[in-house]
């Protein structure tokens, strides 16, 4: 018996990263998968991943986050396909460091699209299917720079910022019908996103861990299947911060 057990759980950026490693969480706990991204091949090895870890159905949908028609479309292929969702985690994200004088339009336009403009597309593709579902849950993948800022990350900082304040609006909106709308901010997680911050980068990061490590896809994982298990039901509008210690 898994906690999410006959559940269907739509994770986007699903194929690879943390996106991945929630998939495969969710699937251990029994949930059934649609897997979102926009790099095909590997959304693949994901949906293997997560037959392997339990999952009795996983369907992968390549899709672009960030364009509404597709995303409208996506929703009403999942819920047909599994025939409903109880579980969206908006985890799809982007970076385009830049110091904010020198950050060009398209670096500010890309980033609030697909972190925060993609979430909203999403959730509200969703909410319906999320009304009809007895166990209605939303997680968003946010981030400690949305909590503290970040020189250089201006335009990550502001889409991550907004999506915590996106989360606490639809925690109220989703309250009456029992969704729950919840937030993670991780702090440095070893995936594709943070291989290339360079050694003097990384010390400089590493000094401001107290636990003193990076942290693991697999521990934003375990936060992601508490919020969405019945254990979180009374939890709602929160942001968990998941960092070894950065933030407190
Ligand atoms: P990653 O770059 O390894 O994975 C992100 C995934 O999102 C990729 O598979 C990518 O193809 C997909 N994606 C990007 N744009 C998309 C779009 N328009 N439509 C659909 N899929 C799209 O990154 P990682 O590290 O796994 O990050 C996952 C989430 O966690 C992101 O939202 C990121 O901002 C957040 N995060 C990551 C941290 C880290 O240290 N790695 C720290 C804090 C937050």
């Amino acid at each position: 018996m898994g906690k999410l057990d006959d559940r269907t759980a739509m994770v986007t950026g699903s194929a690879r990263g943390i996106g991945r490693a929630i998939a495969e969480r969710l699937a251990s706990e029994g949930a059934n998968l649609a897997l979102v991204d926009v790099i095909e091949d590997a959304l693949t090895e994901s949906a293997s991943a997560c037959e392997a870890a339990g999952a009795k159905t996983v369907k992968t949908y390549t899709v672009d986050v960030t364009d509404a028609d597709a995303v409208q479309a996506l929703v009403k292929s999942v819920t047909s396909d599994f025939g409903g969702l109880d579980i969206l985690v908006n985890n799809a994200g982007i970076t385009r460091d830049n110091l904010l004088m020198r950050t060009k339009d398209d670096e500010w336009d890309a980033v609030l699209s697909v972190n925060l403009r993609g979430a909203f597309l999403l959730i509200r593709a969703a909410t319906r299917p999320l009304m009809k579902s007895k166990n209605g849950r939303l997680v968003n993948i946010a981030s400690v720079i949305g909590i503290t800022g970040n020189a250089g990350q201006s335009n990550y900082a502001a889409s991550k910022g907004g999506l915590i304040a996106l989360t606490k609006s639809v925690a109220k909106e989703f309250a009456s019908r029992k969704i729950t709308a919840n937030a993670i901010a991780p702090g440095l997680i070893a995936t594709d996103m943070t291989k290339d911050l360079g050694e003097d980068v990384t010390a400089d990061i590493m000094k401001r861990i107290p636990l003193g490590r990076y942290g693991q896809p697999e521990e934003i994982a375990n936060a992601v299947a508490f919020f969405a298990s019945d254990d979180a039901a009374y939890i709602t509008g929160q942001v968990l911060v998941v960092d070894g210690g950065m933030v407190m």
